[in-house]
């Protein structure tokens, strides 16, 4: 066999430079596939089957047209390749076939798992979300608040707030992010809770977070404050009641204010107005007062590579629909100060998100 030219230094550099740019170019393949699968139920009918699946048996279950089972054996590389299903032994197989499994992340796009990301990557998938990075470059030239407003002429709450299809979507997004945190932090911060008397949960959508530290803490009274739209009709239990109302405005009182997932919603100008209200609301520091905030810090320690990106990803994301941002350290003690908080303390348990006491 003819022995292959040598590729000069500066060649193979224009070779890698395509390969980097086409692998940027076809991400969005890895998230529309991840997409299709969830809508598909993929990863419910391979854990509901028990065991590995073969190709036959997955296009027998799923409720796709049979002709197209070559191409489902495409879809199931990219989402293998991705990390999120393996090829591995049937057991007892006789011919030694091998079948599609879960990875471990899959566990987190199950529809039955009360963890489940499901709903998260929906919404964050959902055309009316991802149409506005398509208009990213117009924006930086005109000057809308985020490219959310340049597409769809108002901002996501305000658009949320007149489509209930929407409104769901992001509420049941929300939600089950809230499961999830929520889950790590009555099991791991519980102490965050410990003496207050009542505990006030600010934009706290359909009450997912609050539900779950009044059913843990069953002497705290909790309040879910947030839009009127996302709290109409919503009933509260023993420990828990719903106010609708603006947080601009004023914000009920308690002992502790919690805002999860609020904060990187706004630019700091806006944040510092919040922080300010929210300490109109509570007891000074001698008397237990405290905003308990759930957030990203930019800086914290972060692991791997993949920690680090997916937190500038969220800080773009806060960009392009809500004018919000992701925050150092640094940039949080400059909100705390300026809002007039005598100090704080960063708890960075949660993954991707920490939770932080700011002290009035
Ligand atoms: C990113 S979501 C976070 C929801 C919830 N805290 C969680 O993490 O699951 C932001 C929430 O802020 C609420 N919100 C936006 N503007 C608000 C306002 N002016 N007053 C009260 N809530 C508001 C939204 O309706 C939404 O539920």
């Amino acid at each position: 066999m003819a022995s292959l030219p040598h590729i000069a230094e500066k060649d193979s550099e224009i070779l890698d430079a395509q390969t980097h740019i086409w692998n940027h170019i076809f991400n969005f393949i890895n998230s529309g596939s991840l997409k299709c699968a969830v809508e598909l139920e993929i990863p419910d009918i391979i854990h509901k089957h028990g065991q590995p699946m073969t190709l036959t048996q997955l296009v027998n279950a799923l409720p796709i047209n049979n002709a197209k089972s070559t191409h489902l054996a495409r879809l199931m590389r990219t989402l293998i390749h991705s990390g999120f299903f393996v090829n591995t032994k049937i057991p007892e197989s006789q011919q030694g076939s091998e079948g599609y499994a879960l990875a471990p992340p899959s566990i987190l796009l199950l529809k039955d798992n009360p963890l489940s990301v499901r709903p998260f990557l929906l919404a964050m998938l959902d055309p009316i979300l991802t149409q506005p990075w398509h208009n990213m470059s117009e924006w930086f030239r005109n000057d809308d608040p985020t490219p959310f407003d340049t597409v769809h002429g108002m901002t996501l709450w305000d658009y949320a707030g007149k489509e209930p299809k929407l409104n769901r979507t992001v509420n049941d997004a929300m939600a089950s992010d809230a499961r999830l945190v929520m889950h790590m932090v009555v099991k791991y911060c519980r102490v965050v809770f410990e003496g207050l008397n009542s505990v006030v949960d600010v934009g706290g959508g359909i009450g997912t977070a609050a539900k779950i530290i009044a059913d843990a803490f069953p002497d705290l009274k909790c309040t879910v404050f947030d839009l009127p739209h996302v709290v109409h009709g919503i009933k509260g239990t023993k420990n828990l009641d719903y106010v609708g109302g603006d947080m601009f405005a004023s914000i009920p009182p308690g002992d502790a204010i919690l805002l999860k997932w609020i904060l990187h919603d706004w630019n700091d100008e806006v944040s510092v107005k919040i922080l300010k209200k929210c300490k109109e609301s509570i007891p000074s520091k001698e008397n237990g007062g405290k905003v308990i905030i759930i957030d990203m810090v930019v800086d914290n320690k972060t692991k791997d590579d993949k920690s680090i990106e997916t937190k500038i990803f969220f800080d773009m994301l806060m960009m392009v629909l809500v004018s919000g941002r992701e925050r150092a350290e640094k940039d949080w003690a400059k909100l705390f100060f300026e809002a007039g908080f005598s100090g704080y303390k960063i708890i960075p348990i949660l993954g991707l998100r920490s939770l932080i006491e700011a002290y009035p």
